[in-house]
């Protein structure tokens, strides 16, 4: 029988900000924990994905960015390899959409926006609390930086061989409320189908042109090109150099792996093989 080696990669938003590294790893040392002491990929990667929305500096969640009204709306995704689906659009009071977007996996419907996403959470109990977020030229604390389309995405993948990816985001700077980023768009900022998965980060309007996750998944999957390889082709052919972008991905073996064409604060995990 075939041995699956957990492993888990994180990444922290693609473009200009905070040295984010440090914070990265404590969400993959959470995933890594969890996956260690026998917790499954899904869970692996969604409360890693809660450690970095509720860390300010990472346009998500808490530290999300304002949007052009003045409002604060947050977006997340969550897919597993065996086809399930949650996504959440532009959430209002929602500093954990992911665990909105996750409790989504089993139900009939795959997605819910805005207010009526809002609502399905009250009656689920998901917590509703103000999240101050902060505005593009950045002020939260000490934090001072200039936020673009950043995101953070986490793929988990366990033993059994179930891999999850799940991202978040407060979507891009200098956006109007009711505009739609790549991250709650299947196949643009994320995709998983069996042991393979990608997940985006960056200006979200040049991911979701390019189908990017999706067409990179297809790449590495059909063309059996490296993860790395595909990556980098990804955003060498299907996007502008003047956007900022950034990949993760996560297959059956081995690490994963992180590429952009700009700083993207990246990191991993896999466990010993000899367990
Ligand atoms: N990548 C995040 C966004 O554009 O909404």
């Amino acid at each position: 029988m075939e041995i699956i080696i957990p492993a888990v990669i994180a990444h922290g938003g693609a473009g200009p900000g905070p040295n984010r590294q440090e914070n990265l790893e404590v969400a993959v040392q959470k995933a890594a924990n969890i996956l260690k002491s026998g917790g499954n990929a899904l869970e692996a990667a969604v409360e890693a994905c809660v450690i970095l929305e509720d860390d300010p500096v990472f346009n998500a969640g808490t530290g999300s960015v304002i949007r052009t009204d003045g409002s604060v709306l947050t977006d997340a995704s969550i897919q597993i390899g065996d086809g399930r689906v949650g996504f959440v659009i532009a959430m209002e009071d929602t500093p954990n959409p992911i665990r909105v977007a996750a409790d989504l996996l089993d139900e009939e419907i795959n997605g819910l926006t805005s207010e009526g996403a809002r609502i399905w959470a009250d009656n689920r109990g998901h917590q509703r609390s103000k999240v101050a977020g902060r505005s593009p030229e950045g002020q939260i604390g000490d934090i001072n930086t200039e936020i673009m389309g950043d995101t953070v995405g986490v793929i988990a993948r366990d033993s059994s061989g179930m891999i999850v990816v799940a991202t978040s985001t407060g979507g891009c700077s200098f956006r109007p409320p009711g505009r739609v980023g790549d991250v709650p768009l299947p196949g643009s900022g994320f995709w998983a189908e069996d042991c393979l998965a990608v997940a985006a980060t960056g200006i979200g309007e040049a991911i979701t042109r390019a189908l990017l996750s999706n067409k990179v998944y297809e790449r590495i999957k059909n063309e059996e090109v490296s993860l790395e390889d595909s990556m980098e082709w990804g955003i060498r052919t299907l996007i502008s150099p003047e956007h900022s972008v950034g990949l993760i991905a996560l297959g059956s073996t081995g690490a994963g792996i992180g590429v952009a064409n700009t700083d993207m604060p990246w990191a991993t995990w896999e466990a010993e093989s000899n367990g």
